[in-house]
């Protein structure tokens, strides 16, 4: 089959997914079982924080929607800080689809080497086991953070300036992307993702997610600040619309802002939540304001034309309707507790 044809029919390519347990990895990974549960697709994770029991999970769920085992779903254990295992891991391999990171600004404040040590060497790894693998299509998460602190909306053509560790990490793993493109002909796409949220996030400390743990445990709603930070909010399955058009499309070298064009509070993301609570669960939540924390920039939300123009992307979630299916997942899994 002509590579072109298999670009146009995803899945019938082979996927490489680093950090394949984790909340985006296990989402992709459904939704390309759904499409097709014979989907061939091979997980690198060190289930640091996803693990093999997280991916099972979303595997039982497709075989009873479907019917049928995915059987070609092949889980490695392993870290991107290995270049042996990455390169093992590359071969006969399509595309991947790298997500595999120290995810977060706090986690790189506390520990900025292993940040650096996952975030570049780690990238710097599978893009050279990319090379030596003749991997056609290579999707890297960045983020907003690699930006910084800019003045709004974020575009691809701002001047950068990674205000955390994590930011300057997914900065470096850009240039990286960059470079391996130009210099070697790897077809890089680096998506700066915005701040994502949906079902199978349960173990994520992003707001979203921390809210709705907080609010069904009982606790009292804890926003860092006085709340008028704003994030552009992106529902997952808008998320792996993005990724799947990168996949497709033929660009190579190039970032993209993947989020809303939409500025939201986490004042207004906590308010929603209560609403939430009060009227589906009919529970009430209170909320507290904390001390603020190092590193979270003011102000954040991303102008997506570029990724509109070039990739044909277009959200389609809205928040009420996101943080509704959200909800409807951390209230089945406090009700399996
Ligand atoms: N979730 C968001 O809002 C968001 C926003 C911007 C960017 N991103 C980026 O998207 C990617 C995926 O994020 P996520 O939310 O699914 O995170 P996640 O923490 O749920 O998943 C990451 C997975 O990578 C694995 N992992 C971590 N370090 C590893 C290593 N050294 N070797 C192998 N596996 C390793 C973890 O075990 C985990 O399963 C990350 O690169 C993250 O930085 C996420």
């Amino acid at each position: 089959m002509e590579i072109a044809d298999k670009f146009s029919n995803i899945t019938s390519l082979r996927w490489l997914v680093t950090g394949g347990c984790g909340f985006i990895g296990t989402s992709l990974i459904a939704c390309l079982l759904r499409k097709n549960p014979e989907t061939s697709i091979r997980v690198l994770d060190n289930f640091s924080v996803g693990t093999s029991g997280d991916l099972s999970e979303v595997l039982s769920l497709i075989e009873k929607e479907k019917g049928v085992k995915p059987e070609g779903v092949e889980v490695i254990e392993g870290d991107i800080r290995d270049y042996d295992t990455c390169h093992k891991c590359c071969s006969g391999i399509d595309v991947i689809v790298h997500l595999a990171a120290n995810t977060g600004v706090a986690s790189s404040i506390e520990k900025p080497r292993y940040d650096m040590e996952a975030n570049v060497v780690g990238i710097f790894n599978m893009l050279e086991a990319a090379r030596q693998n003749n991997i056609i299509k290579f999707i890297s998460a960045s983020s907003a953070a690699a930006v910084g602190e800019v003045e709004p909306p974020i575009h691809e053509e701002k001047v950068p300036r990674p205000v955390s560790p994590y930011g300057a990490s997914k900065l470096a793993g850009e240039a990286y992307c960059s470079a391996y493109f130009r210099t070697f002909g790897i077809r890089t796409v680096s998506l700066r993702f915005g701040n994502v949220y949906g079902p199978l996030s349960k173990h994520k400390n992003s707001v979203v997610a921390k809210f709705l743990k907080q609010a069904f445990s009982g606790e009292t709603l804890e926003i860092y600040g006085d709340g008028n930070q704003t994030r552009d909010f992106i529902y997952i399955d808008d998320l792996i619309q993005a990724i799947a058009l990168s996949v497709k499309a033929d660009v190579g070298g190039e970032a993209f802002q993947i989020a809303t064009y939409k500025e939201t509070t986490v004042n207004e993301i906590a308010g929603k939540i209560i609403e939430l609570m009060e009227k589906e669960a009919g529970k009430k939540v209170k909320l507290i304001h904390s001390e603020p924390r190092i590193g979270d920039v003011k102000k954040n939300y991303s102008d997506i034309s570029k990724a509109q123009r070039m990739l044909g992307f277009s959200p389609a979630f809205d928040l009420n309707k996101g943080l509704k299916n959200t909800f409807e997942y951390f209230k089945l899994k406090n009700l399996c507790k």
